[in-house]
């Protein structure tokens, strides 16, 4: 009953202040939320947002500012109190236990798995799942489900517990355009039955099409809030960043030299995601070679057998015209291919190591380490160099690397593979969670690297990210890969039908 939007307030947030030492991560944020109502919290990395709803939900308890849902205060620090008042929390990072069936992981903490009858459980499971759209079989294992999949379980699990405010920190960050239109589908049912919603995400298309209301974030201090129907992507682009910003196109070059090249590739299918078909593909010195696609077509063995994680079992590897006898990461990194891994939580960082540590990880750390001793001050040098290049904005070189906001992260993910002066950059979804201001930044370094006499294979799923920066474009299908395509050849719609599949046969017919 869209009616009743804009009635009564659900949620008040009130001067809330949060500081970690120096650092004030929020500072005097208001903030109201009404019933049926979809809020979107934008700002940049670091801006506050995550601990702002890590406030709500009582995992961080606030120096100042009280919180009140449906009118009555919530105790500060008590997730449980957040629970029992009705806020749902979908973290930026799961938390389901991937050994576990979805409807054990709906009920764990809730009730004692043994406590109440299964099929009371799996009634309501089941009710929820089409009340609002969220397609997951109650008995398969959590561990065997794709990203959005997963994603649909934890927002069941939230509605499970009768949530009536739901917070999602950057949902479709790790979601397919597919998946996000699911997604959203569900949000729109939701609000429609009257819950309402926190929705945070550095895609401004997403929050123009989602939400009500935009509240803008900016070093921890609400900066502007708009109704989205009285602004425009480039307005909240300016709100975030606090001026002007254009994203760089790379202007046309000639290639150099083959540094890479991948002939004849086949690996085996992995469960549901394709293996490699007979691909071939050079990447050449000052190129970036784009390779669009929909997550989930082959990136990711593709993505391996660049970086050192995989040899190819059938067809061949060269680097400047000679096979490696090894290759693994490290030798990768020792011949000059530097990765920016897609998942920077699980490939690229450890999270309970400092930022020094993950500086060197890998390969990285032959560069510091004498005869078995690793040379701790010029590591920390380096990871103090990289910090401040990259503009990693944390504490110091000593704060473990979970606590910094994703954008920052991939930041010091970024300077550790630029840093080495790499030939070769296997940049993987670089941009993915990152602000605008960030994005033009990564994208910036990426054709400076470029213009150095780097090869750069950019994987992406976004289409204007790779049609804006890319020499020439390959796309991926069900493993198989396209002709390369010539900046300014191809339109994004002829892109589209090679991503759907419906061009290759073709192609391959000729
Ligand atoms: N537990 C903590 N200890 C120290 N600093 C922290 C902690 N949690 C967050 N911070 C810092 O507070 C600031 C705000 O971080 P937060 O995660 O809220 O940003 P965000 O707006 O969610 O950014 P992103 O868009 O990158 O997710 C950052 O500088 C971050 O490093
Ligand atoms: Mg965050």
């Amino acid at each position: 009953m869209t009616g009743e939007k804009g009635a009564e307030v659900v949620l008040r947030l009130d001067r809330i202040t949060k500081r970690f030492g120096a650092l004030t991560a929020n500072d005097g944020v208001s903030l109201t939320l009404r019933r049926g109502e979809v809020v979107a919290l934008l700002g940049e990395n670091g801006a506050g947002k995550t601990t702002l709803m890590n406030i709500l939900f009582g995992h961080y308890v606030a120096d100042e500012g009280s919180v009140e849902v449906f009118g009555q205060p919530l105790p500060p620090g008590n997730p449980r109190a957040a629970l029992a008042a009705g806020v749902g929390m979908v973290h930026q990072h799961f938390t389901l236990a991937g050994n576990l069936t979805v409807l054990d992981n709906i009920r764990l903490g809730t009730e004692g798995l043994w406590s109440r009858s299964d099929a009371g459980a799996r009634e309501k499971v089941e009710r929820l799942s089409r009340d609002f759209g969220l397609a997951v079989h109650p008995d398969a294992k959590v561990g065997r489900l794709s990203v959005g999949e997963r994603q649909r379980v934890e927002i069941l699990k939230a509605l499970y517990r009768d949530a009536r405010v739901l917070i999602l920190d950057e949902p479709t960050a790790v979601l397919t355009p597919q998946e996000s239109e699911a997604l959203f589908a569900t949000l729109r049912k939701a609000t429609g039955l009257g819950l309402s919603v926190i929705f945070i995400s550095h895609k401004l298309h997403e929050v123009m099409a989602i939400a009500d209301r935009c509240v803008v974030l900016r070093h921890g201090r609400v900066v502007g809030e708009v109704d989205t129907h009285a602004t425009d992507k480039a307005a909240l682009a300016a709100l975030m960043v606090g001026g002007e910003l254009s994203l760089p196109r790379a202007e046309a070059r000639a290639a150099g030299a083959v540094l890479m090249r991948i002939a004849g590739v086949s690996t085996p299918n992995r469960g549901a995601s394709p293996g490699l078909k007979m691909v071939t593909l050079e990447l050449r010195a000052g190129q970036i070679t784009g390779l669009a696609g929909v997550s989930g077509n082959g990136q990711a063995a593709l993505a391996e057998i660049v970086g050192g994680l995989a040899r190819p079992a059938e067809g061949r590897l060269s680097l400047h015209g000679q096979e490696p006898k090894v290759w693994t990461p490290g030798e990768a990194l020792a011949r000059g291919v530097a990765r920016i891994p897609e998942d920077r939580h699980h490939q690229g960082s450890i999270a309970d190591f400092d930022l020094t540590e993950n500086a060197v990880l890998e390969g990285y750390r032959t560069r510091f380490s004498r005869r078995g001793w690793m040379n701790w001050r010029a590591a920390r040098a380096f990871a103090e160099g990289i910090i401040k290049g990259y503009d990693v904005r944390c504490p110091g070189p000593s704060t473990r690397i979970r606590l910094l906001s994703g954008g920052n992260m991939q930041k010091l993910i970024l300077g550790r593979a630029m840093a080495v002066g790499p030939d070769i950059i296997l940049a993987n979804q670089p941009v993915r969670g990152l602000d605008v201001g960030a994005i033009a930044y990564v994208q910036s370094q990426l054709i400076a690297a470029r213009d150095r006499g780097a090869a750069v294979l950019l994987i992406s799923e976004d289409l204007d990210e790779i049609m804006g920066l890319s020499d020439i474009i390959h796309v991926m299908s069900q493993g198989r890969l396209s002709p390369g395509f010539a900046r300014g050849t191809m339109t994004a719609a002829e892109l589209g039908l090679w991503m759907a599949g419906q061009k290759f046969e073709g192609a391959h017919a000729a």
